[in-house]
């Protein structure tokens, strides 16, 4: 190949290829790599072509390669108008290298496992608002759930009238990109228009706006009150100071401070509701997992149900089988590379792609099936299962996003018996960036475990 030709791609226009990507991204990348293998190129109206890498060597490649090699930052420009010009999402080179830095302690190593028991007590709070055989979204309990977690992390306090003010305009914001039309806002700027507050783009910038309020009076609130100071990532950030000994600024904190909430919340409440919709859809998952639960005893200690084997391999599958992000950003080549014995010009975007490597054959053998065993047979390496990206943009998240997924299905099963409302099929569905559940996963509550050992079903009268 000469360096100036790009792998192969589909040769419908980039306007039907940017339609499939919105309406129906799984079965597009299917469909595209049946065709073109490994690497191929897909060119999406408005976009750069984007080099699709499904190849565990070609992703180990670009995850290994140095920091300097590739920007990120600059492919997730889409992002601005939701985190700000100055997210660590968006940055490149030794900002994003500094403010990365910053921002992990809180959400890592063993700050992470402080947050066990605030995961376990917010799941039973909103876990006790449900009523039997009154059916409710899993979605939506979970982004309750998680919302309160990270604002947790990020704020240090769960409780308290901003935070409550925040929760209901932060949903929305996320809601307003949740289906393949209204994610097209995202993706087309010119759509982007402020007509007024009545439409679909006046909403999304006024809600926004509504957000970036209520975290400057936070901001403001700590700026005076210094003694509020805590390990959160506000305080952190609060009395952090670049080489010229200046603080970040409020627009800076304000949009860091967003991005830890958008990242950090709606992902994992997507996976947490596609890992109730797996359990609750095949019978024989379920059992394995009461069965792993129930030789813990009584009360058990959260780290110890953190390491449980099969509850980790069913947090696994759900992130493996229809991963949160179709892909992992853009890595843009700052000079030519080669990549998989491909040479790439400087400038152009090569993407691993998660969804992909996930679904081959040689290495997930029956793709399409969901089976948790698989990762209790194998030990899959970094380029293998990506859920979470890799090399210097890795999840800032991952460890609390993986903590949470066990703890709030560990607590909810081990004391409610829950079960799909009803039969309707469940596919994956565009909503924003990631790829939620078609409908949010309706459940209903059949019933209550006895906090025992013995995960004796308590069937409630009414029921
Ligand atoms: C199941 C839940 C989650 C999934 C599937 C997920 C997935 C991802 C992926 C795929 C990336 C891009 C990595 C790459 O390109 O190599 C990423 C980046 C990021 N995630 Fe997560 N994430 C989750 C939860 C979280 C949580 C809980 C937080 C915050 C506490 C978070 C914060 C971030 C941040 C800040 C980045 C950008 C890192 C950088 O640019 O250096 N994520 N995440």
């Amino acid at each position: 190949m000469s360096a100036t030709k790009l792998p192969d791609g589909p040769t419908i226009s980039p306007l039907q290829q940017l339609i499939n990507w919105l309406a129906r991204p799984y079965d597009f990348l299917d469909d595209c790599a049946k065709k073109y293998g490994d690497v191929f190129t897909m060119r999406l109206m408005g976009f750069p072509p984007l080099v699709m890498i499904s190849h565990p060597q070609g992703i180990g490649e670009i995850f290994s390669a140095d920091a300097k090699q590739f920007d990120a930052g600059r492919s997730n420009e889409i992002l601005i108008t939701l985190v700000g010009e100055n997210s660590l999402l968006l940055l490149d080179g030794d900002r994003h290298k500094q403010e990365r830095k910053m921002l992990m302690p809180p959400v890592h190593g063993d700050k992470v496992k402080s947050y066990a028991q605030i995961i376990c007590h917010i799941t039973d709070k909103v876990a006790s608002q449900w009523q039997p055989n009154r059916p409710f979204l899993a979605h939506k309990a979970m982004q309750n759930i998680t919302l309160e977690v990270i604002l947790n992390a990020v704020f240090g306090l769960s409780e308290g009238e901003r935070y409550q003010q925040i929760k209901p305009l932060l949903a929305d914001l996320l809601d307003m990109t949740g289906s393949p039309v209204r994610a097209a806002f995202l993706f087309f700027d010119f759509l982007q228009q402020d007509w007024g507050a009545w439409s679909p783009w006046g909403k999304v910038v006024r809600r926004r706006q509504q957000v970036y309020d209520l975290l400057q009076a936070e901001i403001d609130q700590r700026r005076a009150n210094p003694e509020l100071v805590g390990n959160d990532v506000l305080s952190l950030m609060l009395s952090a100071r670049d080489e010229d000994g200046q603080p970040m600024s409020d627009r800076q904190l304000q949009d860091e401070l967003m991005t830890m909430l958008v990242a950090g919340h709606e992902t994992t409440a997507t996976a947490l509701s596609w890992a109730f919709y797996w359990i609750h859809k095949l019978p024989e998952v379920k059992e394995k997992l009461l069965q792993e639960l129930a030789n813990l005893g009584d009360n058990p200690d959260p780290l110890t149900i953190s390491r449980l084997p099969y509850l980790t391999a069913v947090c696994q599958e759900t992130l493996r089988i229809y991963p949160i992000t179709p892909i992992a950003f853009g890595r843009i080549a700052k000079s030519p590379v080669k990549i998989m014995g491909h040479q790439f010009e400087a400038e152009t975007t090569l993407t691993p792609c998660i969804y992909l490597v996930h679904h081959r054959e040689d290495l997930y053998p029956e793709p399409k099936q969901f089976k948790p065993e698989r990762f209790l047979e194998r030990q899959y390496s970094a380029h293998e299962f990506i859920p979470f990206g890799g090399g210097n943009r890795h999840c800032l998240g991952y460890a609390l996003a993986m903590l949470e997924m066990k703890l709030v299905l560990a607590t909810v099963l081990t004391n409610h018996e829950l079960a799909l409302a009803n039969n309707q099929p469940v596919t994956p569905k565009r909503r924003g960036l990631t790829i939620a559940t078609s409908n949010g996963v309706p459940l209903i509550m059949t019933g209550k475990r006895l906090r025992q050992s013995s995960f004796e079903a308590q069937q409630i009268s009414s029921v």
